[in-house]
């Protein structure tokens, strides 16, 4: 009976203070949305019963090497051991009550956060693609690189992809989910929490896949009208191609692996591009003009910058109309 009370104690002893750690010491970050609630709850459960193992395991491992350790002067082999059917049973049952109760409390979870809801709802349409993150609001008729939301509203996102599969990640509000090309995935959530976020690309998805960030938002409704009502707002004209390129760089993905500042990232910066010489990866020179940049833009594989990868994506052609283009080379062409 020793050679059990021994371990069962020692259990008990690692167990308790590893437990009202867990349950008391916040390991995930700020919780900024109603479903999150649920989702910490899970993990609670998880570090809980995961305790329990661990100091399990440990106490039978460490009583076992004090307690059966080979004793002076003893030379003979150990007795084996040939099964023990109760015992079997148990590690096989208890283990699978723990794993499918798990799962149905996280596909529960999973089922509230993804199932539509019934009240009036913010529709966002989340766009992902190498390596931007776009939003689009239908109900406004707005598009933006930044997601703002109002506080306390229930929004629902649905998720799709442009080109390879990303996934939606807001640490804050507790929600992931997969951007698949060609397939809609849809999920809500209310956030609950004023404040700045970052969402995060967590599927990798190309060179540029850390820079796949985007600002999140969570504001005051007055506030949140406010931004819909400056967006609505012709930011540009037909007559400034500038601002409708800056528009553009800042709303297509460019701004993910463009820089504005000089620092190259994923692809050559922006800035004082126009105009100067570039070192192309086959050893030759080629003015940055007008037409250079076009090319770069619709086929960029033609003329890779040195140093860099030949990792655009070649769909820009197909999406941006040739004004946009144009408008694009514009803004590039401003930044000296
Ligand atoms: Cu998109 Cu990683």
């Amino acid at each position: 009976m020793k050679r059990f009370i021994i371990p069962v104690l020692l259990t008990i002893i690692i167990a308790v203070p590893l437990i009202i750690f867990f349950g008391s010491v916040d390991l995930t970050p700020v919780l900024a949305s109603e479903q999150g609630r649920d989702v910490d709850a899970l993990f609670r459960v998880l570090y809980i019963i995961a305790s329990i193992i661990f100091a399990l395991v440990m106490s039978f491992l460490l009583y076992s090497v004090v307690a059966f350790r080979r004793k002076e002067g003893d030379l003979t082999d150990a007795e084996p051991v040939y099964g023990h059917v109760g015992l079997e049973i148990a590690w096989t049952l208890i283990p699978l009550i723990i794993v499918l109760s798990l799962g149905g409390v996280g596909a529960s979870v999973l089922l509230d956060i993804s199932h539509p809801p019934q009240a009036e709802v913010l529709e966002v349409n989340v766009t992902g693609f190498q390596w931007a993150w776009s939003f689009e609001y239908p109900q406004y008729d707005v598009t933006s690189n930044e997601l703002v939301l109002p506080v306390d509203q229930p929004a629902r996102f649905v998720l799709s992809s442009r080109d390879v599969i990303h996934s939606f990640f807001i640490p804050e509000f507790r929600i992931k989910m997969d951007a698949v090309p060609g397939k809609l995935n849809e999920l809500q959530l209310t956030p609950t929490q004023i404040g700045e976020y970052r969402t995060y690309c967590a599927e990798l998805c190309g060179t540029g896949h850390a820079f796949m960030t985007a600002r999140v938002r969570v504001v005051d409704p007055g506030v949140f009208d406010e931004w819909v009502q400056n967006q609505q707002q012709p930011v540009a004209g037909p007559s400034d191609p500038v601002a409708q390129g800056q528009d553009l760089y800042e709303t297509q993905g460019c701004i993910g692996c463009h820089s504005l500042d000089g620092t190259p990232q994923a692809g050559p910066t922006f800035r004082g591009l126009f105009g100067h010489e570039v070192a192309l990866d086959d050893g030759t020179m080629v003015v940055a003009d007008e037409e250079y940049l076009h090319t770069s833009i619709v086929d960029p594989g033609a003329q890779v910058v040195e140093g860099f990868n030949n990792i655009m994506p070649g769909t820009y052609g197909q999406e941006l109309t040739e004004e946009q283009i144009q408008a694009l080379v514009a803004f590039i062409q401003s930044l000296q």
